[in-house]
């Protein structure tokens, strides 16, 4: 538990340290797991207003996470809540106005809004103390609503929130909104460059680099703890992750549209004009120096190499194009990138890329069928992929699919916050 002077400590320097996360999805994860902190609270959630509804994005509870075993995550549908005053969140959404709720089982009959049994009737959990507050934007429009649930005392017995708690909360969700409209803002412009950048088919992009990104986090998340990288540096590193693996494709805003939407196979000389994306989508950020700019490049450049290094664009200068020194093999061929040649995101996209391709349907191909997925992508360990990274592949391939079925292909993606409606994780 925190101290006071902790509290306001943290704080103080809460701007900054939200300010530092860019992908909306690892900030919500941050700003519930801040809020649960600062109020001493078994569970929150956040709700994101699209229209006139709420959608529950995303939750964390301790306990149902506790009756998991190490490592599982509680896989959680999700469902929209129309902006009225008969939920306590759309109560709160609507009139703009924190509710503190001692206990939602004894809510005064007469009140317009009334606790939501079902919520722990499916998940079979108890909920008794609630502080809901409004997220609102600069000029103050709804953003959404935060819910820290079930404070707890020293003892962790359930207790109210206090008065101190919503003073706190009131400021932290200040706080939170601004870098949360940012991250909004950040996602929107991403979506749109990317969907621009991608075959130009609006129905097909959102969720396809949404999935792959997804992919590709879960992924490094497991091979970063399996070398002990502190978290810390995984939290920073799954943020700049998450949106280089959007933008792996990005250079396929230079390929001609006769080759991208091709319904049939390329032949060699169009599938050579194909390659070219890796480099014209790394000289996009040739000269950009910051973690993510270098990220975003190695992801573009290497998402296509392969493990035994039959794989391109192999040993080249992203600005000429052609072969490093010592790597030509003949008449400016370069050779491919080899095992660890291959920087860990280009290798990790590159599962992830792949598994999504197989899964989905695109212009030239059928969706596969999970049998024979899974067997491709085993059959390529040690071949086109990392053994080690598939290992953690097959492990996690539970998560994976939550996370295919959150971004499926029939969301709207005009608003992309629909696309996170499907399913949700707990941690
Ligand atoms: P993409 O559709 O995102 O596919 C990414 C990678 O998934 C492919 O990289 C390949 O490694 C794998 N993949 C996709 N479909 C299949 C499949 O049916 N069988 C197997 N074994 N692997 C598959 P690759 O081959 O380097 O292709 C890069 C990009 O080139 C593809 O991105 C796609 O945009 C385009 N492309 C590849 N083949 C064709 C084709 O036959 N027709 C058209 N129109 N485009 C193609
Ligand atoms: C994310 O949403 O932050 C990535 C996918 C997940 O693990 O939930
Ligand atoms: C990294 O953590 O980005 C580099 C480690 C590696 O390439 O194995
Ligand atoms: C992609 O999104 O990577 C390509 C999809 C397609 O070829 O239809
Ligand atoms: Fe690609
Ligand atoms: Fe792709």
């Amino acid at each position: 538990m925190l101290t006071e002077s902790e509290k306001l400590k943290a704080l103080t320097l809460l701007g900054i340290e939200l300010n530092q996360t860019h992908d909306l999805d690892i900030l919500l994860e941050q700003v519930l797991t801040r809020a649960r902190r600062f109020a001493n609270a078994d569970a929150g959630s956040i709700y994101i207003r699209s229209g006139n509804q709420l959608h529950f994005s995303y939750t964390q509870n301790n306990t149902l996470c506790q009756r998991l075993s190490k490592g599982e995550k509680l896989i959680y549908s999700t469902f929209k809540i129309p902006i009225d005053k008969y939920s306590i969140a759309g109560y709160v959404a609507l009139t703009g106005r924190s509710l503190n709720i001692a206990d939602v089982y004894k809510i005064d009959p007469a009140s317009p809004y009334q606790f939501n049994r079902q919520f722990d009737i499916t998940s079979e959990y108890k909920t008794r103390s609630v502080l809901t507050i409004p997220l609102k934007t600069s000029n103050n429009s709804i953003l959404g609503i935060l819910q820290v649930i079930n404070a707890q005392d020293e003892h962790k017995n359930i207790v109210s929130f206090s008065k101190n708690d919503e003073q706190v909360m009131h400021h932290f969700a200040g706080v939170a909104s601004v870098a949360l409209e940012r991250a909004q803002m950040t996602r929107s412009i991403f979506l749109r460059m990317v969907k621009i950048a991608e075959l130009r088919d609006p129905k097909e992009t959102g969720p396809h680099v949404n999935r792959v990104a997804g992919y590709s986090v879960e992924i490094y998340e497991q091979w970063a703890r399996n070398r002990g990288i502190d978290e810390k540096t995984i939290h920073k590193n799954k943020d700049i992750l998450r949106m280089a693996a959007m933008l792996h494709d990005v250079g396929k805003v230079a390929i001609s549209d006769l080759i991208l939407k091709k319904p049939g196979p390329l032949d060699s000389n169009e599938f050579e004009d194909m390659k070219k994306h890796t480099i014209l989508g790394a000289g996009l950020f040739a000269d950009a120096e910051s973690d993510f700019d270098k990220a975003a490049r190695e992801v573009a450049l290497n998402h296509h190499e392969r493990w035994d290094g039959l794989g391109y664009p192999g040993h080249i200068n992203v600005i000429t194009g052609k072969p490093l020194p010592g790597y030509e093999v003949k008449n400016g061929i370069t050779r491919g990138k080899k095992k660890e040649e291959i920087p860990i995101y280009g290798r990790i996209v590159a599962i992830a890329d792949v598994y999504d391709a197989l899964s989905t349907e695109r212009v030239y191909k059928k969706a596969w069928d999970e049998p024979k997925i899974l067997s491709t992508m085993e059959n390529k360990s040690g071949k086109h992929f990392d053994p080690e990274l598939m290992e953690i592949f097959f492990s996690k391939i539970d998560i994976l699919k939550a996370i295919q079925k959150r971004y499926t292909e029939n969301n709207d993606t005009e608003d992309y916050r629909s696309a996170r409606t499907k399913t949700r994780i707990f941690r």
